[in-house]
């Protein structure tokens, strides 16, 4: 049987990961797939959540089945975080999943269900594994310009020209913040223009929220995926605690639905447990329950906002660094772009071919689109990428 199989395109993200690991140079520098290091090149477990462990271990009496959608708490803790009210909760339907992948796969299975005919409308770029699960799925898909290359900002024009394409009942994917691979924002005027054009098409936004927190604060990341949430009577939301709560292995995730009334939220809450159970049965609960201990403690809380805090802004002095050495290097502020982004990702916007120079010559490690993991840096890579960028002629 498996003679028939041909082998399936490698992910360009996951790739680099192997590739940065073969590499016997002391001197490399991983700024590939998105996960939060600190100075010394370590991704910690987060305090908070060592604490929660810590008492789940000791608190917890059984590892019996959850529900198909999870523990009820973890969905109440992130509707909270991610909406915050803006939604009535009688409106929100949620299961938890394996990660936002797992949210974002349950979505389009959702969407497949209820609108087979719609197509989802991608950022062009956007992180690779949307397209790529969208294809396997047989979904419809079309892009929407988003980045300018020449400002290395958001090109809203041109989004917004693109999606007056849309055709009412289409998906319109958007990241809540810190886009990824881009790192190029859309400001609140921008996420309410949008907001009009979508609601005059009668489209379904989509919102993908995985780095709530690493941006501008964890409010204020969240505000976006608000807005939208109580604009519509109909959005999907994943999110993700991976990386904000540090989880990443322990898959956590959720997919929401806001829905116009309780009778089709009870709709949308039944088919996304079907859809659960058809695919993994029970969604993980470790990560889950770690995130809603931590979020219904006050003390833990507190502990793991001030921590959150610490990386986030511990990645936006590396952007002003960066910045500044490359602005000191160039004579010119071409590079200023690095710190306005926010988030984990910018997108330095140069050629494949560079992206490659940058590894075999010096052993600098980003995914070819030219996606840099900021947290990859430290104050000693700082001035070896600057320099390496430059003499590339980047
Ligand atoms: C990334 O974009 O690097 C992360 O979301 C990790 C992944 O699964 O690709």
């Amino acid at each position: 049987m498996f003679e028939t199989l041909s082998s399936q395109p490698k992910d360009k993200i996951l790739a680099l990961m192997a590739a940065y690991r073969e590499d016997e140079r002391d001197t490399k520098v991983d700024l590939g797939v998105g996960v939060y290091k600190d100075a010394s090149g370590n991704t910690p477990v987060m305090r908070a959540v060592k604490a929660a462990e810590k008492r789940l271990v000791k608190e917890q009496s059984t590892k019996a089945y959850t529900g198909l959608a999870g523990d009820p708490a973890f969905s109440d803790a992130m509707i909270g975080l991610v909406l915050d009210g803006a939604v009535d909760r009688d409106r929100i339907a949620a299961v938890a999943t394996p990660g936002g992948t797992g949210a974002i796969r349950q979505a389009l299975e959702l969407i497949k269900l209820a609108a087979p005919g719609a197509t989802v409308w991608l950022s062009d770029p956007t992180w690779p594994n949307h397209p790529s699960i969208i294809k396997y799925l047989g979904m419809k898909t079309k892009t929407y310009r988003y980045f300018d290359a020449e400002t290395r900002n958001v090109d809203y024009v041109g989004m917004l020209t693109d999606l007056g394409a849309v055709l009412p009942g289409d998906v319109v994917l958007l990241h809540g913040c810190c886009h990824n691979p881009t790192g190029a924002n859309l400001t609140m005027p921008q996420w309410k223009g949008v907001i009009e054009l979508l609601k005059e098409k009668s489209a379904v936004p989509f919102v993908d929220i995985a780095y709530q927190g690493f941006g501008d604060g964890l409010a204020e990341d969240g505000a976006a995926t608000r807005l939208v949430a109580s604009s519509f009577d109909n959005v999907l939301i994943a999110a993700s605690c991976s990386k904000n709560f540090g989880v990443y292995r322990e898959r956590t995730g959720i997919l929401m639905s806001v829905a116009k009334d309780t009778a089709q939220r009870d709709l949308a809450q039944q088919n996304m447990s079907f859809l659960n159970r058809q695919n993994f049965s029970f969604p993980p609960d470790h990560g889950a329950r770690v995130v809603t201990t931590i979020l219904n403690d006050p003390e833990l809380r507190a502990d793991w906002e001030a921590e959150l805090e610490e990386v986030r802004l511990g990645m936006l002095e590396l952007r002003k660094q960066l910045a500044a050495e490359l602005r000191r290097l160039s004579n010119s502020d071409r590079f200023d772009f690095l710190a306005e982004h926010r988030g984990m990702f910018s997108l330095l916007g140069t050629t494949p071919d560079l992206v490659e120079k940058l590894r075999a010559d010096h052993g600098i490690y980003m995914v070819g689109d030219s996606r840099m993991n900021i947290a990859g840096l430290n104050k000693k890579t700082i001035p070896v990428l600057a320099k390496a960028i430059i003499d590339a002629g980047i």
